[in-house]
């Protein structure tokens, strides 16, 4: 990076706007909480300035103000309250104390999620080279429509940013947008800023107008043209949304792919951004990965298998249609088909948890198996233990739960119930069918479970009763069916 680029920016303050409703997504949550990429919509704005470190990054918010506050705090944004909002002009006079004696002020909207710290370094560049009152991140879009316009003035220069609304029908043929992202020289932009009139249907303060106003007083008004047009995308509609969010995925799955992931059919695979995979792991169809999974190498998740605050190691098959939350997989551990791990579980190295098996809080130690149709609650697992098809603990008397402990190499038989608190010692068997109420001590068989009696010729008797009885009654007549 050159060095002037790689400068932090401390007479830049960014202003954000995230003060409006959006109104045309039809929804009871403010337009940037809307989440696309595994993120809201304002926190990838709040991220893409962190780099540049401005001298301060502001956001204007309004519509459920502490809600917009709480997602960009943390992160290092301070926030003015916009009320009403009257405007992204006005958003940016009532910011106006906050931006103080700032040299430069770089807005964006926080609906256009997709803009990237390079891009930003790279209209600030234009903007101070150039000398220029006010530059525009604009983009040319093959459809504008519902974007503001670009009227260029000469080849670099620009003489207005018409809205929609306004267009004449010849303006409707501009295909060239104004992104909402901006770089102003603040000693000219106040000046300009404060004749802006709320001529419009909305009779709103439009940030756009101070572009004509700025032309008019002979100042330079430059575009820098987004060299990726996506990154000017705003976010007005769910249609809208439902497209950001596919760019933010598929940007994820190439930059997983680049680090040595193969992924099947990446355009159905969805990966959340702090998500990280290591070299030759192979994600199968429709896989999701979210929150902050962390895959090691050489795995194999299969397909439909959702995984969520997961920490998987190396070499690892998940089965297709797993679904795994917030726990602990250790290395060439073999999990599902249709396995679910509940929060705080943790399966030690080369264990195996196989079809229709829930765990929760549990771990299971290595070598040891739950291949079929179990429930594990709040148990301790030994190692090279097995546990049998459709062992369920029974963790909860409706009040509290109870620990359930099984030891090394401890094999359950098949559909035993081990009614918790209770403890299998090392190396018992429980026979299958079991309910097991009390501990089993090391090395014992546990049985729990009725005595099995067989009546000799009992099957053969009942059936000459029955066919007796349907000698004696005759067959009832069939009813006829209602027309
Ligand atoms: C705006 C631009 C348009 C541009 C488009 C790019 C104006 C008048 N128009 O239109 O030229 O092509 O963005 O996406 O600026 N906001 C506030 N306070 C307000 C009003 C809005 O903070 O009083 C915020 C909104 O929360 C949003 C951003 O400003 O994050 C942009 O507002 P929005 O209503 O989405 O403007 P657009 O119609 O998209
Ligand atoms: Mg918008």
């Amino acid at each position: 990076m050159d060095n002037a680029l790689a400068m932090s920016n401390h007479d830049v303050a960014v202003l954000i706007l995230a003060a409006g409703k959006g109104t045309r997504l039809k929804s009871h949550l403010a337009k940037v909480l809307h989440h696309a990429g595994g993120r809201s919509l304002v926190e990838h704005v709040v991220r893409a300035c962190l780099p540049l470190r401005a001298k301060r990054i502001i956001a204007a918010v309004g519509h459920q103000a502490e809600q917009v506050s709480a997602a960009v705090e943390p992160l290092g944004a301070t926030t003015v309250l916009q009320q009403p909002q009257n405007g992204t002009g006005h958003a940016l006079l009532v910011s106006k104390r906050a931006i103080g004696n700032a040299k430069f002020v770089v807005v964006l909207p926080g609906d256009a999620p997709l803009i990237r710290t390079e891009t930003l370094r790279a209209l600030i560049q234009k903007h101070k080279a150039g000398n220029a009152a006010a530059t525009i991140l604009t983009a040319v879009l093959a459809d504008p429509s519902g974007y503001g316009r670009i009227l260029r003035k000469s080849g670099d220069t620009v003489a207005a940013i018409i809205e929609e609304s306004q267009l004449t029908s010849d303006q409707r043929e501009l295909n060239e947008i104004n992104s909402s992202i901006y770089c102003f020289a603040a000693a000219k932009l106040w000046p300009a800023l404060a004749q802006v009139k709320p001529e419009n249907k909305h009779r709103e303060i439009y940030l756009t107008d101070a572009i004509s106003i700025l032309n008019s007083k002979g100042e330079t008004v430059l575009a820098e043209i987004a060299t990726d047009p996506r990154e000017a995308l705003g976010c007005n509609t769910r249609a809208d949304l439902a497209g950001v969010d596919r760019t933010f995925r598929e940007w994820k799955c190439e930059a997983l792919m680049s680090d040595g992931v193969t992924i099947q059919l990446p355009e159905t695979v969805l990966v959340d951004p702090d998500v990280s995979v290591g070299e030759d792991t192979v994600l199968e169809p429709c896989v999701q990965l979210l929150g902050k999974t962390k895959i090691g190498a050489r795995c194999t998740i299969r397909t439909a298998s959702v995984l969520h605050d997961m920490t998987v190691d190396d070499g690892v098959i998940v089965e297709p249609h797993c679904v795994l939350t917030a726990s602990r997989v250790e290395s060439e551990v073999v999990i599902g088909p249709f396995a679910r791990l509940r929060p705080e579980s943790h399966l030690l190295k080369g264990s195996r948890v196989g079809n229709f098996v829930e765990i929760k809080k549990s771990t299971i130690g290595e070598g040891s198996k739950a291949p079929h149709l179990s429930y594990i609650g709040d148990t301790k697992v030994g190692s090279k233990a097995n546990i049998g098809a459709g062992t369920i603990t029974c963790n909860y008397d409706g009040f509290a739960k109870h620990p359930t402990t099984i030891g090394n190499r401890v094999f359950v038989g098949s559909d035993s119930t081990l009614v918790a608190p209770v403890k299998l010692g090392d190396g018992a068997y429980v026979a299958a069918g079991s309910v097991i109420t009390e501990n089993v001590p090391p090395d014992a068989l546990g049985i729990g479970r009725g005595r099995q009696a067989n009546k000799p010729g009992w099957a053969a008797k009942k059936r000459r009763e029955i066919a007796a009885h349907s000698t004696l009654t005759p067959k009832k007549a069939k009813r006829k069916k209602r027309p």
